[in-house]
């Protein structure tokens, strides 16, 4: 089975990238040959300063590595470093119907947010559709935000099968229902560009600062608090604590006597507990300033060497060569 993901350097993995794709992704290693990247020239659609794309790609890429992401059995890569995927990109362009972008969710969020689209944010999906297809990935673990993105992938492949004839494998999105869309601080989608994350490697006052930030409602300390199961704080508690001490919570604040200060106080130490082994395993990958370096460019290599003949397949297939 070959896997593939991607993920954007536009900021920290947040708990949304965690528990919606990277742990996903971390578990499917083991099935079978799997290709995650740096998703560098996705990023350009919105971040427009070189360092911190610089700066971003080399903490995602340890994020990824201190979760569990093996590079000695995963191929590990940036994007940019594979070129080809923007002439498969082009071939691709020409096969997508207009209507297939305008009517995608995430462009129209972005453009809703008032965001000035320019024809990189349109054309992504184009983008995302060879980044698949240039692997011959069949399993693409992503968060549901992306569900749409696999439908416009699939869709041109199936259209560049039916006209010139069969070349691509269509994929498969694997989406894990219970963490498909982990919400932010403020209750919607938690998001990079939301300025609602939680980052999983924050430093411990920042974390502690964010978690206090949850937005809850205005109930006192004493106030029994009946919905107690479905509240934000609680839906995060559940992500990073044993099913015993959700229990014992819910079941404290529905008595009353237990307030949300305790809660996130209990949040806290849970998540930083949980990201604990992680969090030492990054700052020994990170003591070595070349490790980044190396595995990527090595993952460079090896995901070139799948790319080149399965462009090569494209190339010849439409008439280009
Ligand atoms: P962001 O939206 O924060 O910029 P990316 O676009 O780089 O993050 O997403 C990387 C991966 O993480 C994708 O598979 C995406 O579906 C997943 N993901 C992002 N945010 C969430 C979330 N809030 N809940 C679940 N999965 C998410
Ligand atoms: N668009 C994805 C996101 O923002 C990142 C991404 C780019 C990706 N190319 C991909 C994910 C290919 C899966 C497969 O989350």
């Amino acid at each position: 089975m070959r896997i593939l993901t991607g993920i954007q350097p536009s900021g920290a993995a947040h708990l949304g990238n965690y528990f919606g794709m990277m742990r996903p992704a971390i578990e499917l290693q083991e099935q079978g040959q799997a290709f995650y990247f740096i998703a560098d020239y996705h990023s350009m659609t919105s971040l427009f300063d070189p360092e911190e794309r610089r700066a971003n790609t080399r903490g995602v890429a340890l994020d990824f590595l201190a979760c569990g992401l093996d590079p000695g059995r995963t191929v590990f890569f940036r994007q940019s470093d594979v070129p080809e995927v923007t002439e498969l990109a082009w071939i691709l362009s020409t096969l997508t119907p207009m209507g297939l972008l305008e009517r995608c969710h995430s462009f129209k969020d972005k453009t809703a947010r008032g965001i000035s689209p320019n024809h990189g944010l349109f054309a992504y999906p184009v983008l995302m559709a060879a980044d698949i297809l240039l692997y011959d990935a069949e399993v693409v673990p992503v968060g549901k935000d992306q569900k749409q993105h696999l439908e416009v992938t699939r869709d041109i492949a199936i259209k560049f099968n039916q006209t010139y004839g069969d070349t691509f494998v269509v994929p498969e999105p694997r989406i894990r229902e219970d963490t498909a869309t982990v919400p932010g601080t403020d209750g919607q989608k938690m998001s990079k560009s939301y300025g609602n994350a939680i980052e999983i490697f924050m430093a411990e006052k920042a974390l502690r600062k964010r978690v206090m930030g949850i937005v809850m409602d205005s109930r006192g300390i004493d106030e029994p608090k009946p919905d107690a199961a479905e509240n934000l704080a609680l839906r995060f508690l559940k992500l990073v604590a044993p099913k015993e001490t959700t229990d014992e919570v819910v079941e404290r604040l529905q008595a009353g006597g237990y307030g949300y200060g305790d809660l996130k106080k209990t949040l806290f130490a849970h998540l930083w507990d949980y990201f604990g082994p992680a969090r030492e395993k990054r700052a020994a990958l990170e003591a070595d300033p070349n490790y980044v370096d190396r595995v990527l460019a090595d993952g460079a290599d090896r995901a070139r060497a799948i790319a080149r003949p399965v462009l090569q397949r494209a190339r010849r297939a439409c008439g280009l060569e």
